[in-house]
């Protein structure tokens, strides 16, 4: 049973909890899925349903976790039980689920951003082709080696302790990515492909937006739930450890306006580098920003020393979004099973990292069939259906409660509380509904098309 609430930890600040939520927000979604899922679905016409998604849905959608977490002050699992009832324990243990699979594969992804460090550093894939490289590095031993330095790295701050650990490595990290996104944006000005980039990555065409919606809405809302860190009760988990009645509402509208920043602040980074270098990555997949930034940092002036720079925020961003990842689960294994923090971090982290070892050692090499695999199941599907569920109890079964708790710190909302809830409830309920069809649609034509034939290639 949980632990009473006097023995959990909460935030030294306000501003930590800010910057938990921002460091989990801002990571490998920003940097190696945003740009990746720009390409595939059309450029800026894919930011524009994206920033539509993020405001309209994602903003409810935090708000909605931000109330469970900080109305029940408990770990998914129980805040779920206690603030809807016994029945939605289920949700709880689905973001379990969803927080084993996502990091699992997330951390593999860490080891490629560690390897093209080293790589920078040591210059080894300036002199070959940057998708040999590639190839050579994104399966295999490396990567798995790679997998558990980096699982090593979240382990070791997790079990230092939410304010020791988690809000001590948030308040270096992402200041330090902040800045170093900033420095390389303005580098990225002074490029000369870098009018060309604006222009693709911030005009929009309409049409290809209304003739392709259907594959762009499920791709968007999987990204907006994805880089906001939404759909598996990381908002619930660190909105339980606020002590104070905040402004919860000031607190997601600023959560979110700086992980949008940073989204755009990572495109005027990546966008020139890659226009000036000529490299082409729309048809590319997920190797698509490491192979195209490996090939700009070869032919770019000082691109040793900007590849180091690049890369080492880009690991900083995986690691402070891996520790949310895993304190999902930790603090559940702490509540309920009442094991000590050290020991479930070790025990959760060895099992994630076996998780992810298929994907490390995937012999699709550059077409990355098992992260697909883990990756579309997480994002379109997984991280939908719990955003989905998650503001059904909310907003639909137990409107009163969440009225009462937004109140708090922010006073009496009269009609306009109803009304916000119904917005809230109905329509996007409706919207993720939809994207939810369409991205199971996908997923069944990426398993017939891509996947079964793999696995049968392979067996
Ligand atoms: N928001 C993180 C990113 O953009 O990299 C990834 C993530 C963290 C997704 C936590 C989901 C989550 F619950």
């Amino acid at each position: 049973m949980s632990n009473s609430n006097a023995e959990r930890e909460t935030w030294s600040t306000r501003i930590g909890f800010i910057l938990a939520a921002v460091g989990s927000a801002v990571g490998l979604g920003n940097i190696w899925r945003f740009p990746f899922q720009v390409g595939q679905n059309g450029g800026a016409a894919f930011v524009v349903m994206y920033l539509a998604f993020v405001v309209l849905i994602g903003l409810p959608a935090m708000l909605v976790e931000f109330v469970v977490g900080r109305r029940t002050g408990m770990n998914t699992v129980s805040a779920l039980k206690e603030f809807g009832s016994p029945r939605w324990k289920y949700l709880g243990g689905l973001f379990v689920f969803i927080g084993f699979v996502l990091l699992s594969y997330y951390s593999v992804i860490g080891g490629w951003v560690l390897r093209y460090m080293i790589g920078s550093a040591t210059g080894s894939y300036m002199t070959q082709s940057a998708g040999s490289y590639f190839s050579e590095v994104a399966t295999g031993f490396d990567a798995l080696a790679l997998h558990a330095v980096f699982m090593f790295a979240v382990i070791a701050i997790v079990a230092l302790g939410v304010k020791r650990g988690i809000e001590f490595g948030v308040k270096l990290m992402v200041p330090a990515i902040i800045a170093i996104f900033a420095l390389l944006a303005v580098y990225g000005y002074t490029l000369d492909g870098a009018m060309d980039a604006y222009a693709y990555y911030l005009s929009p065409d309409m049409g290809y937006l209304l003739a392709n919606w259907q594959s762009i809405v499920p791709n968007a809302a999987a990204q907006g739930f994805f880089t906001l860190s939404l759909g598996m009760g990381v908002m619930i988990t660190y909105a339980s450890y606020l002590s104070e009645d905040e402004n919860l509402a000031v607190d997601g509208v600023t959560i979110i306006g700086f992980n949008t920043g940073i989204s755009i602040l990572t495109g005027l980074v990546v966008f020139p580098i890659l226009f000036s270098a000529g490299v082409n990555y729309s048809r590319a997949g997920a190797g698509a920003v490491f192979i195209s930034m490996a090939e700009a940092f070869s032919s770019l002036p000082f691109g040793r020393v900007i590849g180091i720079l690049f890369f080492l925020t880009v690991a900083l961003a995986a690691l402070s979004s891996s520790i949310s990842l895993i304190e999902v689960i930790v603090s559940y294994a702490i509540d309920e099973f009442n094991i000590q923090r050290v020991r479930a971090t070790v025990l959760i982290g060895t099992a994630i990292f076996l998780l992810g070892a298929p994907v490390a050692l995937d012999p699709s090499g550059l077409d990355t069939h098992i992260l697909n695999l883990y990756d579309k199941l997480a994002a379109n599907i997984l991280l939908v259906i719990g955003g989905l569920l998650l503001i059904s109890v909310v907003t639909i079964f137990h409107t009163d409660k969440a009225l009462d708790e937004i109140e708090k710190g922010v006073g009496n909302l009269v009609w306009w509380g109803h009304v916000w809830l119904w917005i809230v409830g109905v329509p996007v309920v409706v919207v993720l509904g939809v994207a939810l069809t369409l991205g199971i649609v996908e997923y069944v034509e990426f398993l017939r098309g891509d996947f079964i034939p793999f696995v049968q290639e392979y067996l």
